[in-house]
């Protein structure tokens, strides 16, 4: 199987979500109504007749037969064309029950909406709970875990990115365990009642002529009818399984090129697969939040060299990497097709624990700081309500990090509010300091771009404090405990540290070391420069502006204006 058209990809995706929660909502009122089995059988019916008549409508029936078809058919079309079956463990468990659901689901359906259309059986809640009770009630139960846990799974994938989630998070979470139970145990409850009631001859025959009970005919038939609907299914898994064989042989025998992961190892990898499939193939740590589905920038790249031979932005990555430069790449997007050298820009655990060259000993380094502070902090956050301010600080610190990253920075150290980036790293002074100078454009002009997003909810425009500095930093993994972060400490760090403080005390935007300036050729034409003295009387000049966006190398791009 060939890698598709990203279009299609892309709707397959986001029919696999709508569908999904549209099987959700119906599993979430079958479970709810299932749970009313704990208050009386007649509240339990009551509820059902509600329930089914919505289903029986041909709308609802059409919907949800829809949703199912559209939910299993890209499921299995997401398994036939993986290239690797190495992935994150919820990704695992999210597909396996997905398989997995349909085995026990197809049964429960013959048994019910198929015996209402085949024979005219009455499947109400009293057929179902007589049916249920007790040789199929492990075999209902072992369907509501996987169901409802591979609903619940996927729902909180998808929803974990976004940025208020974690708000909710507790809320849902408890609702995700205790409908499922209250469901069983409802639904044991009223079997139960039923049970005894159905060992009365004259009820049980009442309720078999009300149900219209099939008969032994019709019981034979509905056998055949489950046996074919399983048999049909596993024709469909075997289908599965040899498009995912053909797919793994023509990776196999596919042309190779090389894929160099600066700090890691250069491998022979084959076209087809996307570059996070590569990284999962040859075992190489490559972090993703989303499972590849273009969702989350975790497997985000910097492509270093290669990149003509890419295909331009797919509509997930036009969304997700809107404002970052044109060689950042999602690494599950993009399949190469000829050499390519990529820097992963996320770094997962265990790929910071692999960095052997920053030793606990700690590196000595020429580099240039680059301290960015929200300004009036308290004033900006402190009267929102807490994820309000929470939300709005790392929309502030993603756009600061997203320019850091976008120009070879490495952000050493988050304080709060701020962030403190090093530049220069593996780099020479001069391209240091042009980079942080560089970066400190691209944040003046996010920045606008942000407030202007936020205006109707910011009530004011939200500000910055740049400051950069130029000289020695201590680059190490320093912490108390295990594991250290990789941070930098340093004259250099306390300079810029002090700097933005000033910055923001003067209600400059961005003030910077001379000596940054000398060192990356950088011109201070429009720059005032001030002379300021210490308490210790020492005296000491600075570049002053309200527009870092001068700080731009005059052979850089100016950064993308807002709108
Ligand atoms: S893994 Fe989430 S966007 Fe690529």
């Amino acid at each position: 199987m060939s890698a598709p058209p990203r279009r299609l990809e892309q709707i397959a995706r986001s029919t696999a979500l709508v569908s999904g929660l549209v099987l959700l909502a119906f599993a979430a009122a079958e479970l709810c109504n299932d749970a009313i089995g704990l208050v009386s059988l007649e509240a339990m019916g009551d509820v059902a007749a509600w329930r089914t008549a919505l289903i029986r409508s041909w709308p609802g029936t059409a919907l949800l037969f829809v949703a199912f078809a559209a939910h299993v058919g890209t499921t299995l079309w997401f398994v036939a064309r993986r290239a690797t079956l190495r992935m994150p463990l919820w990704d695992g468990i999210l597909t396996i029950s997905g398989i997995l659901v349909p085995v026990l689901l197809l049964p429960t359906i013959v048994d019910t909406s198929g015996a209402r259309v085949l024979f005219g059986v009455d499947d109400d809640s009293l057929y179902r709970l007589a049916k249920l009770w007790p040789e199929h009630a492990f075999f209902y139960v072992i369907l509501i875990v996987l169901l409802w846990g591979h609903g619940c799974l996927g729902l909180h994938q998808w929803l974990k990115l976004r940025p208020r989630y974690a708000s909710i998070a507790p809320v849902l979470g408890v609702v995700a365990l205790a409908l499922p139970i209250a469901a069983v145990a409802g639904l044991v409850a009223a079997a139960r009642v039923v049970s005894v009631l159905m060992a009365d001859e004259n009820f049980a025959g009442q309720v078999r002529a009300a149900t219209r009970w099939p008969t032994a005919d019709a019981e034979d038939a509905l056998w055949r009818w489950r046996l074919g609907a399983l048999a049909a299914y596993a024709v469909l898994l075997l289908g599965v399984a040899g498009a995912l064989t053909a797919r793994f042989l023509r990776i196999v025998v596919a042309p190779k090129i090389d894929v160099t992961y600066v700090n890691g190892p250069t491998l022979k990898a084959s076209t087809g697969p996307t570059l996070l499939e590569i990284s999962r193939i040859h075992g190489v740590l490559h972090a993703d939040a989303c499972g590849g589905r273009g969702r989350c920038k975790a497997c985000s790249v910097r492509i270093e060299q290669g990149e003509a031979s890419l295909p331009p932005r797919s509509a997930a990555e036009l969304e997700m990497l809107g404002s970052e430069g044109p060689l950042i790449r999602l690494g599950c997007q993009i399949r190469p097709s000829a050499a390519l050298t990529v820097t992963r820009l996320t770094h997962t655990a265990d790929a910071a624990a692999a960095e052997p060259e920053l030793d606990m000993a700690g590196i000595e380094r020429q580099v240039a700081a680059l301290c960015v502070q929200l300004q009036d902090q308290s004033t900006v956050l402190g009267a929102r309500r807490a994820y309000d301010a929470i939300f709005l600080l790392n929309e502030f610190l993603d756009m600061v990090h997203a320019a850091v990253k976008n120009h070879n920075g490495w952000v050493a150290r988050v304080t709060g509010s701020g962030i403190i980036a090093v530049f220069g790293r593996d780099d020479t002074a001069e391209a240091a300091c042009r980079s942080a100078a560089t970066a400190s454009a691209d944040i003046d002009v996010a920045l606008d771009r942000m407030n202007e997003k936020f205006a109707a909810e910011l009530g004011r425009p939200i500000a910055a404090a740049m400051a950069l500095t130029f000289g020695t930093a201590y680059l190490g993994r320093i912490g108390a405990g295990s594991p250290k972060p990789l941070t930098a400490i340093g004259p250099v760090i306390d300079a810029a540290i002090g700097l933005a403080s000033l910055t923001e005390a003067r209600g400059n935007q961005f003030l910077s070391d001379p000596t940054a300036f000398q060192a990356g050729g950088l011109d201070p034409k429009g720059f005032e420069l001030l002379t300021l003295t210490a308490k210790s009387g020492e005296t000491r000049q600075v570049f002053a502006t309200n527009h870092a966006r001068l700080a731009l190398p005059p052979d850089k791009p100016p950064p993308v204006p807002p709108g």
